[in-house]
């Protein structure tokens, strides 16, 4: 008997642990479903979006640079998953995410290491200081500033306080899909107009295709995959009607590769109480994209009902983050070497194209856009063998390939790996 209950204990005991760490295996996901839940929970205290029944677990998780739900038949969980390709052997060229290769300034990192030790602190006053600074340099009120964890969780919050209640949002195509691709999930249609036959946005087509249903126009400028801008000044005047009737997102996360940011942005349109929203990100020209930390300027209003569903403030930026930001902060040193350093290598590339018999779209920014003469599926694998990321699009029933812009050995890899195959 003795043995009999002992066995029977250790199975017990066996069962017990065995639901033990199961439950620690599920709580990650358990986590994610409180979360969206909350999210789902917060969005129906909105009057504007009181309809909204359910949102999607996945509308709410990380999506990262969207493209890749282009280039696969991932669902948009998996596309977070293979958003960092899977390399095999060694990743000798890091160009699929339009990173900046040059990293943090050293001020930057030398900060970081020295607020270490506060690092038990949330970061209120710190950031404090650095909208501050934002304000002051833009020229804006503080309720015209919201800061997050990266653009992306601002990009998630206008989608979920404009589209919650369906409608449509105009954009270019392609462009960056992030926002319309959250968007569609909560039961927005997404109205795409193709680019003009240069690539640039085609101002007149999306103002036609804006309807009594349409609740938001996105426009990436410069734009994400093809590099090119807008002309400033139909920009603004486009924004000028628009908004009037609907509110216009204006990505400018790639604005400070620019040789004059401040004569491009639409934050002056903004002062002048136009409904648009700006978007900036810490993640390209200060080299940030892995602290996390980004920020939109838009009206008071529209600031106030983006907080009800968006990440912000002391408990959603890190304290390195806000510190690096902080120190790097329209730092004209920093920004002209790491400006002077991509235009070295993308001349680089621009030179090996050619020199291979390809053409390419002229990029504004870290990142080219190239017709392939092979399946695109096919070239970016064989570049991954070969240990150079990047990744591929079908535009115009052409495939092409992006390419980010990295340090010199890392442009030198990938002209290596593509003479191979060219
Ligand atoms: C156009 C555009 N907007 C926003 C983002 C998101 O950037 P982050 O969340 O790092 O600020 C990206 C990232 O690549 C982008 O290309």
């Amino acid at each position: 008997m003795p043995t009999n209950n002992k066995s029977i204990n250790r199975r017990d005991w066996l069962r017990a642990t065995a639901l033990f760490t199961g439950g620690l295996t599920i709580l990650p996901s358990m986590l994610q479903g409180l979360q969206a839940k909350a999210a789902g929970i917060a969005a129906l205290k909105d009057p504007a979006t009181s309809s909204l029944q359910d949102i999607p677990a996945d509308v709410i998780s990380p999506m990262g640079d969207s493209t890749v739900v282009r280039t696969t038949t991932a669902s948009s969980l998996q596309a977070d998953a293979l958003a960092e390709p899977r390399i095999p052997g060694v990743l000798k060229a890091r160009l699929f995410a339009n990173e900046n290769p040059f990293g943090p300034s050293s001020p930057a990192k030398k900060a970081m290491i020295e607020s270490m030790d506060s690092g038990y602190q949330y970061p209120f006053m710190l950031l404090r200081d650095l909208e501050a600074k934002i304000c002051a340099y833009e020229g804006i009120d503080a309720k015209m500033l919201m800061t997050s964890a990266g653009s992306s969780p601002l990009l998630l919050g206008t989608a979920l306080t404009l589209l919650g209640n369906g409608g449509n949002i105009v954009s270019a195509d392609p462009t960056y899909d992030d926002l319309p691709t959250r968007g569609e999930k909560i039961k927005a249609t997404w109205i795409k107009v193709p680019l003009k036959s240069d690539y640039t946005h085609d101002l007149d087509a999306m103002e036609k295709a804006i309807n009594a249903d349409t609740k938001l126009v996105y426009i990436c400028n410069p734009n994400n995959p093809t590099g090119t801008i807008v002309d400033t000044a139909a920009l603004k005047a486009f924004c000028e009607r628009v908004s009037k009737k609907v509110p216009v997102f204006v990505d400018e996360a790639y604005i400070d590769y620019l040789p004059d940011p401040a004569a491009t942005t639409l934050i002056d349109s903004v002062k002048k109480g136009q409904n648009i929203i700006i978007a900036r990100t810490f993640s390209k020209v200060y080299g940030l994209a892995g602290l996390r930390i980004g920020y939109v300027i838009a009206q008071p209003a529209m600031i106030e009902r983006l907080g009800n569903y968006s990440a912000t403030g002391g408990y959603a930026l890190s304290l390195p983050a806000i510190t690096a930001a902080l120190a790097s902060y329209n730092d004209k040193g920093y920004i002209d070497e790491v400006k002077k350093k991509m235009v070295a290598s993308k001349q680089f590339l621009y030179d090996t194209l050619k020199s291979e018999g390809y053409t390419y779209i002229p990029s504004y920014t870290n990142f080219v856009m190239f017709p392939l003469k092979m399946e695109g599926q096919r070239f970016v694998e064989e570049m991954n063998k070969r240990g150079v990321g990047l990744r591929n699009w079908k535009l115009n029933n052409q495939d092409w390939c992006r390419i980010s812009i990295g340090r010199m050995d890392e442009m030198q890899a990938f002209a290596a790996a593509f003479k191979e195959l060219s």
